[in-house]
């Protein structure tokens, strides 16, 4: 299948079972999708709704997180864990405040440069924000690219890193880059699950390598012992 008719079919699918009413995808600006995708890194979208929703009460603006003491920043991150992201947080909000002036910059580049910002965050800021084409990977865009394609390999491993995000933009559309993206977190968190994936749902049941050749169970691979 081509990425253009995979992107279609994820589309079609999306625009009928897709997630349009989380809190970040409300009111949708830069600031608010930053502060959900870093959230969202490590911690599932249930536990981060409340987070996000007293966050953004108290922090409405990059501005209003810029000025906040420090440890008033944790105490809103009190519970999430990875407190890293907290501190990368609050850094990064005061440099877009001050070298920005609360813009944030327009470029995957220059987001990546911000503290806590990687390929991903940034790909994801610029296309559910800014209209831009960029790519994005998490561990369910891995997911739905392996089972999809057949790759047995590890994903962890370190050549596979290039390999899955120049597949990645292969099949990440020009047109509707937003919406795309965020079906694939969508398919990946639940259909395309990594245990009981519920493939007879799945749009791509009829094409799916790792469906087609019973490979759900162990694609994708878990690390070399
Ligand atoms: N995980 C990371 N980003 C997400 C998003 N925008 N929606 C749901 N889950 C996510």
């Amino acid at each position: 299948m081509t990425p253009e008719r995979f992107g279609e079919r994820l589309l079609a699918w999306w625009d009928e079972h897709g997630r349009k009413d989380l809190p970040w995808q409300l009111n949708k600006s830069p600031y608010r999708v930053w502060v959900s995708e870093i959230m969202l890194q490590q911690t599932q979208v249930k536990t981060v709704i409340p987070f996000y929703q007293r966050f953004m009460a108290r922090f409405p603006t990059v501005q209003a997180l810029a000025e906040a003491p420090e440890d008033e920043v944790m105490h809103h991150w009190t519970g999430l864990g990875y407190y890293a992201r907290a501190r990368n947080l609050h850094k990064a909000a005061k440099i877009v405040s001050t070298d920005y002036q609360g813009d944030f910059p327009g470029t995957v580049e220059a987001l990546q440069a911000l503290p806590g910002i990687g390929r991903s965050t940034a790909g994801a800021i610029a296309a559910f924000t800014m209209g831009q084409s960029s790519a994005i990977m998490d561990g369910n865009v891995k997911r739905v690219l392996c089972r999809f394609l057949g790759i047995r390999e590890w994903p962890g491993a370190s050549h596979m890193q290039a390999r899955l995000w120049e597949l990645a933009e292969r099949y990440t559309p020009k047109q509707r880059t937003g919406d795309y993206n965020q079906a694939m977190m969508d398919l990946g968190a639940t259909l395309c699950t990594r245990s009981k994936p519920s493939c007879l749902l799945c749009p791509f049941n009829d094409s799916c390598i790792a469906r087609l050749e019973d490979l759900t169970k162990s694609i994708p691979a878990s690390k070399p012992k």
